[in-house]
Parts: C-alpha cells; sequence; structure tokens
C-alpha cells in the first residue's frame, strides 16, 4: 500500500453558509494564507449562489470550487434544481454527493446517490461520494456492511475509467457537527474497507489510486494524525472550513 501514489484532497463543505459577499471575504483571507500550499488539492464546496464569486475570485490560484448537490436529470421541469451542466458552467470543478445531511434530511437515497454520481461524470465533474453509517449502525457492528453496501450502489454501473475520477470520504454521521471526530484508527478501518470495496470491484491499481477522505470534526487539532493514516487521503471538512485559519491548519497537515 503506497500512499504516496495519491495526492491528498482537502475539500470545505461550506453547508448552508456564507453569501455572496460573505463568500468573497473568507476567500479573500483565505487565498493569500495558503498559496504555494501545493501537497494537497484544494477545494472549497459552496452553496450555489456562491459558485460565481467563488470562481471569479480563485481563479489562478491553488484553489478549487465545487457545488454540495447536484441533480441527476439533464434539464428539464425539475423546480428548484441544478443541472450538472449548469455547474460546469459556472466553474464549478466538484460536487458532494450523498451527504449524510442531504440522506437525513431530503429523502437521499443509495438509488438517487447513483445516479447524481453518474450525471456529475458525465458533465466531467468530479465527485465526493459521501458514505458513512449513522451511531445506532456503529453500535450494532454492522458498519463494514452499512458502508460498503452504501459504496457498492453509489458505484453501480460506473467504468473502471471512470471510478478514478471519483472522490469518496467516509464520514460517521456521528461525528459530523458534533465535535466527535472517529479515533484515526477508527477512520482508517473503514476507510480500508472502503478501498477493498473497490478494489473488489475495479481491481487493486484503481483501488491504490482512488482517494479517500475522512470527514466529520476534523480540525486542526486532530488532522495530522487523521491524515497520518495509510487509507486516508484528505479530508472533507464543515466547521472548521467556515474559519480560514483553521483550514490553513488544516491544509498544513496535508502537506
Ligand atoms: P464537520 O462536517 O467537519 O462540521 O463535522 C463535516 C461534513 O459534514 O462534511
Amino acid at each position: 500500500m503506497n500512499k504516496n501514489v495519491r495526492k491528498a484532497v482537502i475539500a470545505g463543505n461550506w453547508k448552508m453558509n456564507m453569501t455572496p459577499s460573505e463568500t468573497a471575504k473568507l476567500l479573500s483571507g483565505l487565498i493569500p494564507m495558503v498559496k504555494g500550499k501545493n501537497g494537497c488539492d484544494i477545494v472549497v464546496c459552496v452553496p450555489f449562489v456562491d459558485l460565481m464569486t467563488a470562481v471569479t475570485l480563485t481563479a489562478g490560484t491553488n484553489i478549487k470550487v465545487g457545488a454540495q448537490n447536484v441533480h441527476f436529470e439533464k434539464k428539464g421541469a425539475f423546480t428548484g434544481e441544478i443541472s450538472a451542466d449548469m455547474l460546469k458552467e459556472c466553474g464549478a470543478e466538484y460536487v458532494v454527493i450523498g451527504h449524510s445531511e442531504r440522506r437525513q434530511y431530503f429523502g437521499e437515497t443509495d438509488a438517487t446517490v447513483n445516479l447524481r454520481l453518474k450525471a456529475a461524470l458525465a458533465a466531467d465533474l468530479t465527485p465526493i461520494l459521501c458514505v458513512g453509517e449513522l451511531l445506532d449502525e456503529r453500535d450494532r457492528g454492522i458498519t463494514t456492511e452499512v458502508v460498503s453496501m452504501q459504496t457498492k450502489i453509489a458505484l453501480l454501473d460506473v467504468s473502471a475509467e471512470d471510478m478514478s475520477k471519483v472522490i469518496i470520504a467516509y464520514e460517521p454521521v456521528w461525528a459530523i457537527g458534533t465535535g466527535r471526530t472517529a479515533t484515526a484508527e477508527q477512520a482508517e478501518e473503514v476507510c480500508a474497507v472502503i478501498r477493498s470495496v473497490v478494489a473488489e470491484k475495479y481491481g487493486t491499481e484503481v483501488a491504490e489510486s482512488v482517494t479517500i477522505q475522512y470527514g466529520g470534526s476534523m480540525k486542526p487539532s486532530n488532522a495530522a494524525e487523521l491524515l497520518a493514516k495509510v487509507n486516508v487521503d484528505g479530508g472533507l471538512i464543515g466547521g472548521a472550513s467556515l474559519v480560514a485559519s483553521d483550514f490553513t491548519a488544516i491544509i498544513d497537515a496535508a502537506q
């Protein structure tokens, strides 16, 4: 297992935070702080209405921009939805798919996650596919089964070539926004399970190259320990990505 074949990806998930003017302020602070830190890819996944501001401000910098969801149809009568082509044309390069908050509050299922993932790939967006167990599922000892199934269904009908463009984020639901981080050992264990699911389907070469992030209360104080694990190739960061100095400290830990 060679971690060095994979570039770490540190992605901020801003969730429903930051207006366009607040976006401009946060990014203006962040851009100089992370300049030249090229040991990892840096992404900010912003609300739809902030995309244009974020893309314009980060042009020519080492920060890339993503969205937090995408609809699976190309166009049509889907009031309130945003297509992959729309995101692409706005300059987004990444999109978070199947975040647990979408699964919990907005009826997202493994089947719709699969459709969204394929729509993102078809538009040449890099999907950040989120998987992770509930606390109850962990307590019942079925974390491996739950996360494996989520991963397998999300990747149905995804070719090996497309798989090489997918990022997977392991986010235990009980660790998101709770301040309760998975231990580095817990994160490593499940990220390794995810990699083995990818290996089973696509072979070891693809599995070795896929970036698997950890997400869930990652912060400056625990990032280095989590990122040191051989199967943890980056982070998807919520709360700490809203503070430029905290996000920068996590990026430093990934250099
Ligand atoms: P958190 O969120 O870092 O605030 O726990 C992570 C996420 O939901 O992606």
